[in-house]
């Protein structure tokens, strides 16, 4: 007995000193559509890099921009079906998945400030738009701003709505923003994000509209003469994860992940407003 005894117990011995095999870090794949050098795009760097820190490495957040792996529509499926876990589309996009209230957000000049907006996305409007989402394998997590739009045009300025008729304009997939345009007489077409500057460079549509942001980043100005400063629709984000991942992580990683995505929030609502300045005059 006494040599198995010593066998047995060199070999729980060993076992104890032996150093655990690392684990495999949990992937989560962030999709977007938009520039890295955006307000999305380096709100979603910042969460990686706080979620990485924040899990010791325990988490690998793998950001994807520029429609990279899906388009707009593409990108919602992709987190429903599991294949990508966190995204941030713009309120524009939910239409297409059967909730119609985030369009609110897309209704002309409904926001009279920042302000007024921030007490709509840190509130109990936003808790109950979130649980729309959950029927759909959907959590929501929190509210990114982009900013107000301007309208670009290839033909004619834009100085009054009726300049507007006749204008093929892409939208966003949005009701409110198809009834918009269609009430000024334009042609509103809903693209993907990703298709726009070639829908604009081969006279498939006229015009669109867009943050300044995501003009300069999308080099829309190539293939645009005329930029009137609207404000009229508000591009902002829902950021969202695939729901059975969520709650399926560990405890202690979902709450150093709640907690990076309340500080990558914070950080790309700090840095919207002035992503999205117009820069000193650059001029002759
Ligand atoms: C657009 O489709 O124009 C925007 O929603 C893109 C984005 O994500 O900012």
């Amino acid at each position: 007995m006494k040599p198995i005894f010593t066998i047995a117990a060199a070999l729980l011995l060993g076992a104890a000193f032996t150093p655990a095999k690392a684990e495999a870090p949990i992937i989560l794949k962030f999709s977007h559509v938009v520039a890295p050098d955006t307000p999305k795009g380096k709100a979603a760097e910042k969460f990686k890099e706080l979620a990485e820190a924040r899990t010791n490495g325990r988490v690998k957040v793998e950001v994807y921009p520029n429609s990279q792996l899906y388009k707009d529509k593409e990108e919602l499926e992709a987190l429903q079906l599991g294949a990508v876990q966190m995204l941030a589309p713009a309120t524009t996009k939910f239409g297409p998945l059967g909730i119609k209230e985030f369009e609110a957000f897309d209704l002309p000049y409904i926001f009279p400030s920042i302000e007024a907006l921030r007490k709509v996305s840190d509130g109990p409007i936003a808790q109950k738009l979130f649980k729309k989402l959950e029927p759909k394998g959907i959590i929501g997590l929190g509210f990114w701003d982009n900013g107000f739009t301007s309208i670009t045009t290839a033909s004619r300025p834009i100085r009054k709505p009726e300049d507007l008729k006749g204008l093929k304009m892409r939208i966003q997939s949005s009701k409110a923003l198809e009834t918009e345009y269609r009430d000024m007489g334009a042609l509103p077409q809903i693209l993907a994000f990703s298709e726009v500057y070639q829908a604009l460079q081969t006279g498939v549509v006229d015009g669109q509209e867009n943050s300044p942001s995501n003009i300069y980043t999308q080099k829309f100005h190539e293939v645009q003469k005329y930029l009137t400063d609207t404000d009229n629709s508000y591009i902002g984000y829902v950021l969202i994860v695939n729901k059975k991942f969520w709650e399926g992580l560990p405890p202690d990683i979902r709450s150093a992940l709640d907690s990076a995505v309340k500080d990558a929030t914070a950080y790309c609502n700090s840095i919207a407003e002035t992503e999205n300045a117009e820069g000193p005059a650059q001029g002759p």
